[in-house]
């Protein structure tokens, strides 16, 4: 039979503090009722200065190991972490989160697909697997949004959050609970300044000339994006069940992108699935990008949603542009 990545452990990680509507209204031109009608967000949690993307990715990663029965120093083959907050330009995280968990013999890099990272995070830990490459892959998927938010910008400063969520990936077949059954990624870079950082990069260089303040931070057409939004995470999702023969009513649970409360109401229009099968998570963490699938994830698992066997149908949408689905069937395992 053919060899499948299996989900076998999933860990969650956020930051202790709690940044609510009502100290975001104090800071900016914004409300409570403004923040919840508009995203369906009521808090997110920020990371304490001195907490990186790194520091949350290690306590994700830690967790992922438990829930699948492993520790520290158990013998993961690749670690891939997919962020848009690294510790730095450079070197890439993953190594030193690596390394924390004292993996110290697996190959480590970073991946940058925005929102969508987690989706093609899983896409290269399942064809790694399925190549014989490796037998154990941890994917994390961490970010601190807080640490790239212009504290100018009222829009997508209550959006975003901080966070992290793990998966550790196996070698295994496709009849398993658990199985990652197939992917549908795609991009459009035509379309980048829709989310961008304009500066710090080869483009811009900070070291030249000082950039203009607001061009280090995270830049985001939110009525724009909205819209594309819906339209592809929508196209993914069909195309991908239409590849792998599931019909909607066969799918059990839709774990979208948490991005908008909004956008999932939308898209579950879109591919005409019933709201109650739409997981949600964002009321308690707003949008954490690459952390958000593995953090709905977490989430529904932990109050029981999901049963063994039940099909689940991930799909994300981000910077980039990018977007990707994947379908899988749930395993039953405990998030740590
Ligand atoms: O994670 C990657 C993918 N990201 C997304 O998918 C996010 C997609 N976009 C969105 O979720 C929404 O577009 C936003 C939540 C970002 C914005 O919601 P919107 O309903 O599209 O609002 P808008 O940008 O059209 O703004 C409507 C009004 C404007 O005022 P006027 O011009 O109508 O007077 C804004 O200035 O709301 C105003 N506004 C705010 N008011 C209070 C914008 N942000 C705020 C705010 N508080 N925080």
């Amino acid at each position: 039979m053919t060899t499948t990545a299996v989900l076998a452990g999933l860990g969650a990680y956020l930051p202790p503090r709690r940044v609510s509507n009502e100290e975001l209204s104090e800071r900016f031109d914004t409300s409570d009722t403004w923040i919840r009608s508009r995203t369906g967000i009521r808090q997110r949690r920020w990371a304490d200065t001195g907490i990186s993307t790194g520091d949350l990715a290690y306590e994700a990663g830690h967790r992922a190991l438990k829930s699948a029965g492993l520790g520290l120093g158990a013998p993961i083959d690749t670690v891939v972490l997919a962020t848009t907050t690294p510790d730095h330009p450079c070197p890439a995280t993953a190594p030193d989160v690596a390394s924390r968990l004292r993996l110290t013999s697996a190959a480590a890099f970073d991946i940058s697909a925005v929102c969508s990272g987690f989706v093609y995070g899983l896409m290269v830990a399942a064809s790694t697997i399925e190549a014989g490459h490796a037998e154990r892959v941890l994917l994390i998927g961490a970010e601190t949004y807080s640490t790239i938010l212009n504290p100018e910008d009222r829009t997508t400063s209550v959006i975003f959050g901080d966070g992290a969520g793990a998966v550790l990936l196996r070698s295994g077949t496709p009849d398993e609970p658990g199985a990652l059954l197939g992917f549908e990624l795609g991009s459009d870079g035509s379309q980048k300044e829709l989310i961008c950082i304009p500066a710090g990069g080869s483009r811009q260089r900070s070291t030249y000339r000082a950039p203009d303040p607001g061009d280090m931070y995270f830049t985001m057409q939110g009525k724009k994006v909205f819209a594309t939004a819906v339209r592809r995470m929508g196209e993914s999702s069909t195309a991908l069940l239409n590849r792998v023969g599931w019909s909607i009513d066969s799918v059990d649970h839709l774990v979208g992108h948490q991005a908008n409360l909004r956008i999932l109401h939308s898209l579950a229009e879109q591919v005409c699935i019933d709201r109650q099968r739409v997981v949600t998570n964002i009321e308690q963490v707003g949008n954490t990008s690459a952390a958000s699938i593995p953090l709905a994830l977490a989430h529904a698992a932990a109050q029981e949603r999901f049963k063994i066997g039940d099909r689940l149908l991930l799909t994300a949408f981000g910077g980039g542009l990018t977007w990707g689905s994947t379908v899988l069937t749930w395993p039953g395992i405990t998030p740590s």
